[in-house]
């Protein structure tokens, strides 16, 4: 990948991301690394995170790593504190941590919906909460990884469209708030990204499903993290210190045309 911003651009400032031990939250902090930060992350695996961590240090990024959910406020205060002390203090957050699963609204049970909204919706404003007085020593960003559910409805999908709708709009409350305190607010809503653990979930098929799926979105191709790492990348630097309250779109043009496609796919991948 070359990076058209500076490598030093984030030096001396620290990111924390919840989930960042693979996919899409790896990507991003994969490119927080290239631009010089420092970066802190959090799952719920601490084996997972070792090797993130090892990826992110051969980027030469100064790294902790601590295992915490995100639905236990106690630990992940714990570790935004911890990381804070260790690296310096989080002036970038990202809320990555995500749960999902295809399950149609009539077999998904009342503790599925629970958890995944427990994760994605209740776990941001934990992360956000926890990291605030950090946050709010100015020039800061918070990030929230969204998704076309938020905006669009998909078939199997009421859990996350519930969940990533309310990210949304606990982003846009944020901004509101937050601004004040020096805080930029922003969510990413990335498209099917190749390769993670929230494609093989959610888009189970064989090749021929990718390779119709594929032709069907705008751009063509599956994204990669590294797409959503560099749209984090914009806006978490100066290019977009005016822009808080604004949800970035990163899919390829997949959404524009709703749902339709997959949901017959993923059905018809169902039946077989
Ligand atoms: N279909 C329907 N329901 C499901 C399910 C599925 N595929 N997977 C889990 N559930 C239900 C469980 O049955 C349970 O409900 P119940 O108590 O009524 O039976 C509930 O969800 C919680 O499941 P559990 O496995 O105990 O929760 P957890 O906290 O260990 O895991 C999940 C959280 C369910 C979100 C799990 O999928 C996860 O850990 N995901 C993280 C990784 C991920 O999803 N990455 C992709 C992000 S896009």
């Amino acid at each position: 990948m070359n990076d058209l911003l500076p490598s030093d651009l984030f030096k001396g400032q620290t990111v924390f991301i919840t989930g960042g031990g693979s996919g899409i939250n790896l990507g991003v902090a994969g490119a927080f690394a290239r631009h010089g930060a420092s970066v802190a992350i959090c799952g719920r695996t601490l084996e997972k995170l070792e090797v993130a961590a090892a990826k992110l240090s051969d980027l030469g990024a100064e790294v902790w790593y601590g295992s915490a959910d995100v639905r236990d406020y106690d630990a992940l205060e714990a570790a935004i504190k911890a990381a804070g002390e260790k690296l310096g203090r989080v002036q970038h957050l990202v809320c990555g941590a995500a749960g999902n699963f295809l399950a149609p609204a009539e077999s998904l049970s009342a503790n599925g919906f629970k958890s995944v909204v427990d994760i994605d919706l209740l776990g941001s404003f934990n992360a956000c909460r926890a990291a605030f007085d950090q946050l709010s020593q100015g020039d800061a960003s918070i990030l929230f990884i969204s998704a076309g559910q938020a905006f669009v409805p998909y078939f199997a999908q009421v859990h996350a469209g519930a969940a990533k709708a309310g990210v949304d709009n606990l982003m846009q409350n944020l901004a509101l708030e937050w601004g004040r305190h020096g805080i930029r607010s922003n969510s990413i809503a990335p498209g099917p990204i190749g390769g993670t653990e929230g494609m093989a979930r959610l888009a189970p098929g064989d090749e021929d499903f990718h390779r119709r799926f594929q032709r069907s979105i705008p751009a063509g191709r599956y994204g990669t993290p590294d797409d959503i790492g560099q749209a984090a990348v914009f806006l978490a630097s100066p290019l977009a210190s005016y822009v808080t309250g604004t949800r970035l779109v990163v899919d390829g043009g997949m959404n524009l045309q709703g749902s339709g496609l997959l949901t017959s796919l993923v059905m018809a991948a169902g039946r077989k």
